[in-house]
């Protein structure tokens, strides 16, 4: 069943989402459905959402939810896990990481705050699994004053985001901005209506190839 049926028929508890979100999520987790994947969801908010990440990705997917809201313990049941800390406080972040293992998607739907989002953002994307996926959604907040943002506002997430193309593209600036592991452990970045996410992935050593008839010329630049 597609995500987008899991949620418009959902009987369980209540998931708070916006629609354009959904291929968004498919086009990214749909790689992780029937397989062993550790979901780390922040922000449980009435306990829905883990539960619809459960019926979608399969039984043999982890859904760990982190929550400030003692209540969202209660939302515990076979493959979920809640467990109560801010997503800002990074021991809580390395003991979630020490109990459940690394994992392959991390998706904020936290408070939104912006420094929430850039602290939980640095300390969990090296932590996330080397193939792994990190989302981050309700961007808009990244706009909103209530939120810490605002338009080209220092320190927002989208700001810190704008660097992190340069950081991707790094071993392209001809020694202006040195590669980083960022560089070295993420394949794309891709940005839609208020979400962001990273594939992250081993990066291959640049080679262009001009192939020609029969002919190939192989050559190796960089590295
Ligand atoms: C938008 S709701 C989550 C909705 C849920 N993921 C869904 O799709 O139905 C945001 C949640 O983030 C939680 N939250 C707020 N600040 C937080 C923080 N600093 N760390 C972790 N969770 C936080 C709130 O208690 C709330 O449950």
């Amino acid at each position: 069943m597609s995500l987008w049926s899991e949620f418009v028929n959902n009987k369980q508890r209540t998931i708070h989402k916006w629609k354009h979100y959904f291929p968004v999520y498919e086009a990214h987790f749909s790689r992780f459905v029937n397989r062993p994947v550790i979901f780390l969801e922040i922000g449980c908010g009435r306990g829905g959402s883990a539960q619809m990440w459960k019926r979608y990705l399969g039984p043999h997917a982890l859904i760990v939810g982190i929550d400030v809201n003692q209540e969202c313990k209660t939302f515990e049941e076979d493959q979920i896990k809640i467990r109560i800390g801010s997503q800002s406080d990074t021991s809580f972040l390395e003991s979630i990481i020490a109990e459940f293992g690394t994992p392959d998607v991390v998706l904020d739907d936290g408070s939104h705050r912006m420094s929430d989002v850039v602290e939980t953002f640095r300390f969990l994307y090296p932590r996330t699994s080397p193939n792994g996926v990190y989302m981050v959604e309700d961007l808009h907040a990244a706009y909103w004053d209530e939120f810490g943002g605002g338009l080209k506002r220092e320190g927002t997430f989208i700001e810190v985001c704008k660097g992190l193309i340069d950081e991707l593209n790094a071993e392209w600036t001809r020694d202006a901005l040195p590669a980083t592991e960022f560089t070295h452990s993420t394949l794309s970045m891709h940005f839609y209506d208020s979400m962001a996410v990273f594939e992250r992935g081993r990066r291959l050593p640049h080679s262009d190839v001009r192939i020609s008839g029969r002919a190939a010329i192989l050559k190796g630049l960089i590295r």
